[in-house]
């Protein structure tokens, strides 16, 4: 006999895969009993609240848009450290599930979580690699009951179970975006300044890499996008000195995320993004490099 489940379940997405498939999947499993939510943190990528809201609406689940974004960039005001940042983010993400959890009445928390964050996170036996936002990041008490649908899968295992379950190629196919977000992909103190220009030069590196894909130029990498180095240095612009800031390229083949290696994209498309972020970002961006290390020894993400 099947028991009576009642109580109602909060999600937020990111717009990475596996929080994706985990919303649809609760969503099947208690329809409008689940209340999805999308935290704005002021760290995500350009357009990605509508972009959700569009994604999901067209299946049936409801997103509402969380503005926390003055939350977040006070609360990483002064934080250097990329284990800090993540502790911090992760304690106010969950604070802001508890109030929006209030607001619904949700006593339960679903949460996209996969096998390699936990792993990486660190179980007492491995290493702490780093604290994946949704797994050490999390303060000690917190009420809301956690519910991990794809904890014991890896990212490819994600994907096939958002295909089975008829979400569209192009949301189970979609670029892992950490929790987190552009905040660690700001190294050293992700100030609202820095976050505006790793948005633009984010979306140039997507822009440029889905246009040569595209275009049969290239494979689409597994995960591709910016990093903004704190470090400025010299160059010029027009006749003057500049003294700007440094983008790294990242864009890596994989099948789980576990391990990983530099993808060989061609000069002419990593000319191009270099030309667009020096030319859109001329008073904050002077260079622009294009890492070629595999995981390990480094890991996919700077931080
Ligand atoms: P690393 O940097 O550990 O990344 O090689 C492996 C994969 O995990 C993603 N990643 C995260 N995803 N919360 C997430 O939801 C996190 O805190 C987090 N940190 C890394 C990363 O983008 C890559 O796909």
């Amino acid at each position: 006999m099947r028991s009576k489940i009642s109580g109602k379940a909060i999600i937020a997405t990111s717009g990475g895969v596996d929080s994706t498939v985990a919303a649809v999947l609760a969503h099947r499993a208690i329809g409008d009993r689940l209340h999805c939510v999308y935290i704005d943190t002021g760290y995500m990528r350009k357009g990605e609240g509508e972009g959700i809201r569009e994604m999901l609406g067209k299946i049936g689940i409801a997103v509402d848009v969380v503005d926390a974004r003055e939350k977040f960039y006070s609360a990483l005001r002064g934080i250097a450290s990329p284990e800090e940042k993540r502790k911090a983010i992760g304690e106010l993400f969950i604070r802001s599930f508890e109030e929006e959890a209030r607001k619904s009445g949700a006593e339960f928390l679903v949460q996209g979580t996969i096998a390699p964050d936990w792993i990486e996170s660190g179980d007492g036996i491995r290493d702490n690699i780093k604290s994946h936002h949704n797994v050490g990041g999390l303060p000690k008490e917190y009420r809301l009951k956690i519910v991990e649908p794809l904890r014991d899968l890896y990212k490819d295992e994600v994907r096939a179970v958002g295909k089975a379950l008829g979400i569209g190629e192009k949301a189970y196919s979609r670029q892992p975006f950490p929790g987190p977000g552009l905040a660690i992909r700001i190294i050293g103190e992700a100030t609202p300044e820095k976050a505006a220009v790793l948005q633009q030069a984010t979306s140039i590196v997507e822009e440029e890499i889905e246009s040569s894909a595209s275009k049969g130029e290239c494979k689409l990498p597994w995960q591709y996008f910016a990093v903004l180095l704190p470090t400025r240095t010299v160059g010029v612009l027009g006749d003057k000195r500049a003294y700007g800031y440094t983008i790294g390229v990242r864009a890596v083949e994989s099948i789980d995320g576990m391990t990983a290696s530099y993808s060989e994209l061609p000069h002419s498309l990593l000319a191009r993004i270099s030309n667009r972020i020096t030319r859109e970002l001329k008073d904050n961006v002077n260079r622009v490099v294009y890492d070629i290390t595999s995981k390990p020894p480094a890991t996919i993400e700077w931080e």
